[in-house]
C-alpha cells in the first residue's frame, strides 16, 4: 500500500508537470491532502520530517496511510523528508516506507556522497526511492535551521558528479528558495536551474515552495522541476483559521468543530498548489 515516488516523478518529468509534496503531521493533514488529491485526481507525496514522525509516531502515520490507501483504493507515497541519519532511515524503511530524502547538505561534498551512497544501497534493496540535496537552502524547516549566510546554490557540474556517484533517484537543488516564508520576494536563479536540468537526468526537487509566487513555481516547472515541497503555507492556513474561529467562538472547546475551518483553509492551499503544479487529472 505504500509506494516509492520513483514512478510518479518519472511520469511527471515526461509529462512536464510536477508532483506536489505536502508536509503532514497528523490525521487531519493526511485527510485533507488525500481527499483533495483524490477529488482533483492528482498524484501527491505525503512528507514528514523526523520531528513529525516522532511527534505522531511512525506506526500511527503508517497505519493512517494504510487505512487511507484502502479508502481511496490507491497506493500512497509516504516520504521521509530531510532525514539526516542512516540508521533512522533504515528503521523507518523497514516499517514499509518507500520514499526517503537523505539530507547530507550540511556535509562537505565527499562526506555527503559517502552518506548518500550508503543510504541508496540500503534503500534500493527495499524498493525505496532516494532524494538527496546538493547545495543548501536557508530558512527553517522544523528542527533544521540554516542561516541565510550559510545557504549555498547548487553547482551544475557538481550536481552531475553527485548524481552519477550516488545513484540517487531525484535531486533537491538550491536556486534561491528558502524554508519558511520570505521577508522579501525570493529571487530565483532560473539560469542555474536550466543548466542543472540540461546536465542532470533525474527528477529535480524544489524545496521551500511556501511563499514563492505561483508564476515563479510555474517557471521552475517549465525549466524542469518535478517535485514541489510545501510545508509552511499549510501550517499558516490551518493555524490562522483556527485562531479566527476561537476569536469568533471564544467558548469553543470541541476539536471536531474548531479543527474544521483549519482543514478547509488547508484544503484551499492544497488545491492551489495542485493547480500550480499542473498535476490535476494526472493520477
Ligand atoms: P516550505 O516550508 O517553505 O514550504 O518548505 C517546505 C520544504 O521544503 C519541505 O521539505
Ligand atoms: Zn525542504
Ligand atoms: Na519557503
Amino acid at each position: 500500500f505504500l509506494v516509492s515516488s520513483r514512478e510518479m516523478l518519472h511520469k511527471a518529468q515526461l509529462g512536464g508537470y510536477a508532483v506536489p509534496a505536502f508536509n503532514i503531521h497528523n490525521l487531519e493533514t493526511v485527510q485533507v491532502v488525500l481527499e483533495t488529491a483524490t477529488e482533483m485526481a492528482s498524484p501527491v507525496i505525503l512528507a514528514g520530517t523526523p520531528g513529525t514522525y516522532s511527534y505522531a509516531g511512525t506506526d500511527y502515520l503508517v497505519g493512517i496511510c494504510q487505512e487511507a490507501a484502502k479508502r481511496y483504493k490507491t497506493p500512497i507515497a509516504l516520504h521521509l523528508d530531510h532525514h539526516e541519519s542512516f540508521s533512522d532511515i533504515q528503521k523507518k524503511v523497514e516499517t514499509g516506507i518507500k520514499s526517503a530524502m537523505i539530507d547530507g547538505s550540511h556535509f562537505n561534498f565527499e562526506e555527503n556522497i559517502d552518506l548518500v551512497k550508503k543510504v541508496v544501497s540500503f534503500c534500493h534493496g527495499w524498493d525505496c526511492s532516494v532524494e538527496a540535496e546538493l547545495g543548501r537552502l536557508g530558512g527553517q524547516e522544523d528542527d533544521l535551521i540554516v542561516d541565510e549566510k550559510d545557504a549555498m546554490y547548487t553547482d551544475p557540474d557538481a550536481a552531475v558528479e553527485f548524481v552519477n556517484r550516488t545513484g540517487i533517484d531525484s535531486l533537491a537543488i538550491a536556486i534561491g528558495t528558502a524554508h519558511g516564508m520570505y521577508k522579501e520576494e525570493p529571487r530565483l536563479d532560473f539560469d542555474r536551474l536550466g543548466m542543472i536540468r540540461s546536465k542532470v537526468e533525474v527528477p529535480l526537487v524544489l524545496h521551500g515552495a511556501s511563499g514563492v509566487p505561483d508564476a515563479d513555481v510555474r517557471r521552475c516547472i517549465e525549466l524542469g522541476i518535478t517535485k514541489v515541497n510545501v510545508a509552511t503555507e499549510l501550517k499558516i492556513a490551518f493555524s490562522d483559521a483556527v485562531k479566527q474561529y476561537f476569536i469568533e467562538n471564544p467558548k469553543a472547546n470541541d476539536p471536531r468543530h474548531y479543527i474544521v475551518p483549519g482543514k478547509e483553509a488547508m484544503k484551499k492551499v492544497v488545491m492551489e498548489k495542485i493547480n500550480v503544479c499542473g498535476s490535476a487529472g494526472k493520477l
